[in-house]
């Protein structure tokens, strides 16, 4: 691989206004293993993508840091690539360094506990330039390996099934949508809008409707080999259980969150754990970090406009929050398994690929891939429902679970990511299930799991719930 990888992701990166491609990742999700054109075109396309994002961004926040317990923005734009580099070409290839050092700083996010990097972090953190030339030169090198090395390897812990590959093909899939709830916490005037962007937010809520889902078995996760990659996480396949149970056939919208906050539910004790409690008073959180109150009136902060509440968005609120509205309403948040349930179980038993079936999802089933920037309305995808009717259960949010993120019998850490779930198995994470406007379409696979802590205010999540069945 000679050609400077910049060449063609240049163009790549000025064709759209939003970085939505129907032809992209998807396809890479069913890349028989060793399929290097796949593999090459993935990574040229997420590279595309990556630089696309910090391109939205003005050069004065490239040292500034939008979350407090994240690193600052520069991180980001090395860790990518260096991630992929250490991954595939060193530990895998066994590849000789670039610049070990900018390797180690930029390998992993440090212990938010230890990365105060103090009040003048620019100091501390490679020029720009800097970072950019490593980084072209570990693309350079990642897109050679692809290209050229032997990268699915029988009997190799991190090449068998091409498994490195996948990894860092994915990692940077996921980064980039936490980029962008990065993003969305700067200052509107640090980010550049789109072209003729303009969120949607017009038209008819969703009426409120209860569907019932009889008792059928689940599988979660997935055996290894059943799919071209899957994380640590997701093996191996189980088999669960469901009672039946009822569940809403739509996101609680902003609209149905609305008379909660207005009824002063943030401040009543009785719907609230004692941790969250204790989380809401000492932060002071009185309605959803999303919404903002002026003038007398609701707002959404969107990603680049403050726009008046658009009330059949779904709502956007930590597990903490959704789980307080679930128990004014006398209901629950769905277990990890009655999502499954909902979302992939038919009446005749057998599990679907997709809530709507088997097509690969469009945006006629729903709202993810890079779709949009903001949410768009609940309920405009009646293709993607599932079998039982429920609308939206992967795309336009993820959505809060009640389950506790912890292994699955077989568990066994990653060899080309050991950390990457066994850290977060501490009992202080939940699951999170479907897919945002801004995940990527290679991501979405039935067992697929996110997690975040249940106070986690910043990502594109919101939740429906359930009761029980017949309940009225
Ligand atoms: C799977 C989204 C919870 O962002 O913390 C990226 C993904 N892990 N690099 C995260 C991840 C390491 C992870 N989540």
């Amino acid at each position: 691989m000679t050609e400077h990888p910049h060449a063609t992701l240049t163009a790549d990166a000025q064709r759209a206004t939003l970085p939505h491609d129907p032809a992209g990742p998807s396809r890479a999700g069913t890349a028989a293993s060793g399929d290097r054109g796949v593999f090459l075109d993935w990574y040229a396309r997420n590279r595309a993508r990556s630089r696309q994002l910090f391109d939205l961004l003005s050069p004065e926040v490239y040292y500034s840091r939008p979350i407090a317990l994240r690193h600052p923005i520069v991180f980001y734009e090395g860790h990518l690539p260096a991630f992929s580099f250490n991954t595939l070409v060193k530990r895998g290839l066994g590849g000789e360094s670039i610049d070990a050092a900018l390797e180690q700083l930029f390998a992993r996010g440090i212990d938010p506990h230890e990365s105060d990097r103090g009040a003048t972090p620019a100091a501390r953190w490679p020029s720009r330039h800097t970072v950019q030339q490593f980084a072209d030169e570990a693309d350079r090198r990642v897109l050679d390996a692809l290209a050229h090395a032997p990268i699915v390897q029988d009997g190799h812990p991190l090449l068998q099934r091409a498994e490195a590959a996948y990894c860092i093909l994915e990692h940077e899939a996921m980064h980039q949508e936490t980029l962008l709830y990065m993003w969305h916490r700067l200052p509107f005037d640090a980010k550049r809008r789109p072209p003729g962007y303009r969120p949607a937010t017009h038209g008819p809520s969703p009426d409120a409707a209860w569907i019932d889902v009889p008792a059928g078995e689940v599988t979660l996760g997935a055996s290894i080999g059943e799919e071209p990659f899957t994380w640590d996480n997701e093996r191996l396949a189980t088999t669960v259980h469901v009672p039946s149970f009822a569940i809403e056939r739509h996101n609680v919208t902003n609209a149905a969150f609305l008379p909660f906050v207005e009824a002063g539910g943030y401040d009543d004790r009785r719907w609230w754990t004692e941790a969250d409690w204790a989380w809401r008073t000492a932060s002071r959180i009185d309605h959803p970090p999303f919404w903002v109150h002026d003038g007398g009136r609701w707002w959404w902060r969107g990603m680049f406009d403050l726009v008046p509440l658009p009330r059949p968005w779904p709502v956007y609120v930590s597990q903490a929050e959704a789980s307080a509205f679930a128990r004014w309403r006398g209901a629950r948040l769905p277990s990890e398994a009655e999502f499954h349930r909902a979302a992939y179980g038919t009446p005749g038993g057998d599990e679907r690929r997709y809530p709507w079936g088997s097509t690969p999802p469009t945006a006629r089933h729903a709202v993810l891939d890079f779709a949009s920037w903001d949410p768009q309305p609940a309920g405009r995808r009646p293709d993607g429902d599932s079998a039982w009717g429920i609308a939206d259960l992967v795309g336009n949010g993820w959505e809060w679970t009640s389950s506790v993120f912890a292994p699955f019998a077989g568990f066994e850490p990653l060899p080309s990511y050991p950390e990457y779930s066994a850290d977060f198995f501490d009992g202080e994470h939940v699951v999170m299930k479907g897919a945002s406007p801004v995940t990527a379409a290679a991501l979405v696979r039935p067992s697929f799991r996110n997690w975040f802590r249940p106070r986690y205010p910043y990502v594109y999540a919101g939740f429906r719930c359930v009761r029980e069945r017949g309940a009225r």
